[in-house]
């Protein structure tokens, strides 16, 4: 990426700028203003873009950035839109056994979203300078991860709709403060993914609403997928904020607004009156409201458990990144043939 594009006009003294920004314009104008010619050193470069960040502006691909900011980006945006496209595996497989035609019609919709998130999110990526084909080759490698959550199973249709309840929940927990993100690209995805992720949780809770009027044996299907996706929702917030080792320079950069154990803490608060309604036992036994924190205590997370599953080890590893490979090298006459067509009319892009 060309280091000095994207500045507001060339040549501009950077105290001009971020005087601008804190709304002391015109206090230090004509002695600062460097000559039209004049480059800027990498020191007011990065004096601009923290201005930028602190005065909370939205930092746009065209914009010089240092290069930590860029990498963190492209490391979060990327494993963001694994999570969606390795996201859509534990429900499609649902689809065909979908029990009625409105239940397969909403779940295909839902899924079907997933891979537009996925999309959005890789065109946010390649704003960035990197490529969606060599991100979908590191996934598939491992050198890029994806979230934890979908190494587990889902084993009857009532884990659809615990994950829609749960996943998607804590999904929207996370990714409503992103919609505030630094970067531009990332943060205006985040509005039209957010919106798609309340219709999935709306979807996934109602199902289970039904599914707790049914019978005693549709009940204990509920409660069975309850137990069994709370924890590992839990750690979608990812290690605790003492063991996080990029939350705060992301937190510094405004990519990240929230810390990870602030949204975990606000996920249990939105949860348990909701579990409460469905009529369903969250399980653990340290659930309790603290009137002192104005928060419901919880107990421990098993972190030995998400590092076993985020390093490889999960019910479900292997086989997601199986069939992701797999469908990304059955998908390989569809890139060529786009490439050719796009070859031929001009336009020059590859497909990804
Ligand atoms: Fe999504
Ligand atoms: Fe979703």
């Amino acid at each position: 990426m060309p280091a000095r594009q994207g500045l507001p006009r060339r040549g501009m003294g950077i105290r001009i700028i971020t005087d601008r920004m804190f709304g002391r314009k015109g206090v230090v104008m004509a002695a600062e203003v460097k000559a039209a010619d004049e480059r800027l050193t990498e020191a007011e470069l990065d004096a601009y873009f923290e201005a930028r960040i602190a005065g909370d502006q939205r930092i746009e691909p065209r914009d010089w950035m240092p290069e930590g900011y860029r990498r963190t980006l492209v490391r979060q945006v990327a494993q963001h839109a694994h999570s969606e496209i390795i996201g859509m595996q534990p429900e499609g497989d649902w689809i065909a056994s979908a029990p009625s035609l409105q239940r397969k019609a909403i779940l295909l919709a839902k899924v079907q979203d997933e891979a537009g998130h996925g999309m959005y999110l890789y065109a946010a990526a390649e704003t960035l300078g990197v490529d969606r084909a060599e991100l979908t080759e590191r996934l598939v490698d491992g050198r890029q991860k994806y979230s934890s959550i979908f190494n587990y199973p889902a084993l009857s249709f009532a884990d659809v709709g615990v994950i829609g309840w749960l996943v998607d929940g804590a999904a929207i927990c996370n990714q409503v403060p992103l919609c505030r993100s630094s970067f531009g690209p990332y943060a205006r995805a985040m509005v039209r993914i957010c919106k798609e992720e309340s219709f999935h949780q709306r979807q996934g809770y109602e199902l289970l609403l039904r599914m707790m009027e049914g019978t005693p044996r549709q009940r204990a299907m509920v409660q069975d997928a309850v137990d069994r996706w709370w924890w590992p929702s839990l750690m979608m917030f990812g290690p605790p904020d003492a063991e996080s080792p990029n939350t705060r320079q992301s937190m510094a950069w405004r990519v990240k607004r929230d810390t990870n154990d602030d949204l975990r803490q606000r996920f249990v608060d939105m949860s348990v009156p909701q579990a409460r309604r469905l009529g369903v036992t969250l399980p653990d036994p340290d659930l309790a409201w603290n009137a002192e924190r104005g928060h419901y205590d919880f107990g421990p997370v098993d972190w030995a458990e998400f590092k076993r599953v985020i390093s490889g080890d999960g019910p479900c590893n292997a086989e997601r990144i199986a069939r992701r490979r797999a469908a990304h090298e059955n998908g390989a006459w569809v890139r060529e043939a786009a490439t050719a067509y796009a070859t031929k009319h001009g336009g020059g892009r590859t497909a990804a």
